[in-house]
């Protein structure tokens, strides 16, 4: 994507899955592609979103999430046996932390093999009734799985793949790689029949375990061998940059010599692999569960967001790959792959409590948020420290109060294309300086996150778009710019800065330790407005699991806010339903709204609020309240009772 002054964005594609070198030279791209089609596609913007639009419009738009994966997530490469998992369970509850995905690595196999599990440590005796148990408490269980098939003949999985005959070829015979099982064989999933082996697989698995996801690693392929070259392919006269070396295109991984079903090489096919294997996992989860699929996978490839979540690989516990992961999450939004985060803490490598605490801090806003660390380092669980702990808890908590907003994002980028998390240039593309930023992001075009990514650090630089910046925590108006404006702010202790932009309307629920508790909680409108006195805002809902998102057959509710400040003073707020079919079945009432950036900081000697016309006697359960906030006002009205999906207008007046 190619943004430049005063605001107008491109979009370029060169759709091909051969190895290739792309140099970026400041006014230029150069392609050094080793093979296939040249098939370029242009979008023609002209606003970042709009090239997001057209692109997604291609390659197919992100798939949408279930509600549960925006919940907290809990992994780790080393957990010794169920007991282990339900200490860390129990760290959580006791630390009143929200968990909202218990994960294990491939320690739960038997051997390493995929669809099987240990008998001494993890055991279908011990390992069902803990995810029963994860299931009451309305939390959810997800387990990994490789593509090599280990090639012990007693192994089951191992059989049906060979009666069917599915596994990738070289030299006619089934390719051996060699990853965590040993000797491994990879299913083919050009073929067809690969894809319903899989499924089979997986439905047979869930059987079993009733795992609510399925994570997909090491599908680039990863092989712990690097084949010796049989022809040309295997190593072709130009090396392309492979890891940051030009080593050989066979380096650890499958050879490009092998083939696949219909006689296509791995030369050509080999940066599909991930997203055919992402579409059969989705797909076999999808028959199976009949619900919304949640798959992450490691390797992806354009059009991967129409399948899988994403997360950036094995990072290390360094303050430098804390600061990575926003660039790297904020690149993935670009490509259509939104659901993307970090390991929360550092995978490789001993984390410190510092590290630790200002990565859940960042981490509670990825759009997925895993905390994830490989065996033989300390480990990490938030829980382990009280200052880590304590960031989680306000953190976290603020994450779960923005559920809402957030899924409703998911909506928007199911439907448009748009990123969760954006660069600042995705929303002010007219913002010359906000094109370098890389160390703040937004989530949506109404919330700015700006975190602490430096040891020791005391203050947080921020740079804030033209505009008027609301604290979420205090409602205090902090920052207020024409043109854009560089801040440095005091660190805070357990959190990032999150500024909500004048303008915006948010949805908000309340804490909790699930997202199915927080979901039943009721709902509070966050009212940001600009300095004409306006602001607009959504709210997407359905169950969170139905496959489909906002499709016309399916049962969900879309809400438009927006508010408008009268020149007496007088406040509307008034909501559109725009589509019902969910909402009114359920209970769902605001019983809160915020106004932020009220013209007077001194309170006004009477506050008389209307519901549809009709005054609003303000009593035990109904009260409002104006705190005088150095510059600008924030008023609140609380024990209101507004139907979510009935239409409304409540009216402020403070004109006394
Ligand atoms: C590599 C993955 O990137 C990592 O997340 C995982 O823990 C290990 N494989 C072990 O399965």
């Amino acid at each position: 994507m190619d943004v430049r002054p005063p605001g107008t964005a491109h979009g370029v594609l060169l759709l091909s899955s051969n190895g290739m070198d792309v140099l970026y030279g400041g006014s230029y791209v150069t392609y050094k592609v080793i093979g296939g089609v040249l098939d370029f596609y242009f979008f023609a913007g002209p606003s970042p979103l709009a090239v997001v639009d057209q692109y997604t419009q291609l390659v197919g738009r992100p798939a949408p999430m279930p509600y549960w994966s925006f919940g907290f997530h809990q992994c780790r490469y080393g957990y010794v046996n169920v007991s282990d998992l339900k200490g860390v369970v129990a760290g959580y509850a006791m630390a009143k932390i929200p968990l909202e995905v218990m994960w294990t690595d491939i320690d739960y196999m038997d051997k390493y093999q995929d669809f099987t599990l240990n008998p001494v440590n993890f055991s279908f005796a011990e390992l069902r009734p803990f995810v029963d148990r994860l299931h009451q408490n309305g939390q959810k269980y997800v387990v990994i799985i490789d593509p090599g098939i280990s090639t012990d003949p007693t192994y089951g999985t191992f059989i049906r793949g060979m009666q069917q005959d599915i596994f990738l070829k070289r030299n006619g015979t089934n390719y051996v790689g060699n990853v965590w099982p040993g000797d491994v064989y990879f299913p083919d999933f050009l073929n067809p029949r690969a894809a319903e082996f899989w499924s089979d697989e997986i439905s047979r698995f869930r059987r079993a375990i009733p795992v609510d996801g399925i994570w997909i690693d090491m599908n680039e392929l990863s092989n712990f061998l690097s084949p010796e070259p049989l022809n040309s392919l295997d190593d072709p006269p130009y090396r392309i940059n492979n890891s940051g070396v030009h080593r050989p295109i066979n380096n650890k991984t499958t050879p490009a010599s092998a083939l696949h079903y219909g006689g296509v090489t791995e030369y050509d096919a080999h940066n599909l692999f991930g997203l055919l294997e992402s579409r059969a996992t989705n797909r076999a989860l999808l028959r199976d569960t009949g619900r919304r699929p949640y798959v992450l996978s490691r390797s992806t490839f354009v059009g991967s967001g129409r399948y899988t979540a994403h997360w950036t690989g094995d990072n290390d516990a360094t303050w430098e790959d804390l600061r990575y992961s926003i660039n790297t999450m904020l690149s993935f939004g670009l490509f259509g792959v939104p659901m993307v985060g970090a390991d929360i803490c550092g995978f490789r490598k001993n984390t410190t409590e510092e590290l630790c605490g200002r990565w859940i801090q960042l981490g509670a806003f990825y759009p997925f948020a895993r905390d994830h660390s490989t065996i033989g380092t300390i480990r990490r669980e938030l829980f382990l420290w009280p200052s880590v702990a304590a960031s989680a808890r306000k953190s976290l908590g603020l994450r779960y109060r923005l559920l809402p907003y957030i899924y409703t994002r998911m909506y928007e980028a199911h439907t448009t294309g748009a990123p969760i998390a954006r660069p600042l240039f995705f929303s002010y593309p007219e913002d010359v300086t906000a094109y370098g930023v890389d160390t703040q992001f937004l989530l949506g075009r109404g919330v700015l996150v700006s975190p602490v990514l430096e040891q020791g650090a005391t203050t947080v630089d921020a740079y804030f778009p033209a505009g008027r910046w609301f604290s979420i925590y205090d409602h205090s108006l902090a920052i207020d710019t024409r043109s854009g404006k560089r801040v440095t702010l005091p660190a805070l202790p357990d959190a990032p800065y999150v500024h909500v932009a004048g303008g915006s309307i948010l949805p908000l629920q309340q804490s909790a330790m699930t997202t199915a508790r927080a979901r039943r909680t009721p709902f509070h409108l966050l009212v940001a407005l600009a300095e004409d006195g306006t602001a607009a805002g959504e709210l997407f809902l359905d169950d969170g699991e139905s496959p489909e998102m906002g499709a016309t057959k399916s049962e969900f509710s879309l809400v438009k806010f927006s508010c408008a400040t009268r020149s007496d003073g007088m406040i509307r707020l008034r909501s559109q339903v725009v589509h019902n079919s969910y909402a009114p079945s359920r209970k769902l009432v605001i019983s809160k709204v915020v106004l932020m950036g009220l013209q007077s900081p001194e309170p006004p000697k009477k506050l008389t609020v209307f519901v549809n016309g009709a005054k609003v006697e303000t009593n035990s359960a109904v009260s409002t309240g104006y705190k005088s906030r150095r510059v600008l006002g924030a008023a609140h009205v609380s024990g209101l009772s507004l139907v979510v999906g009935d239409e409304f207008e409540l009216k402020v007046d403070m004109s006394n």
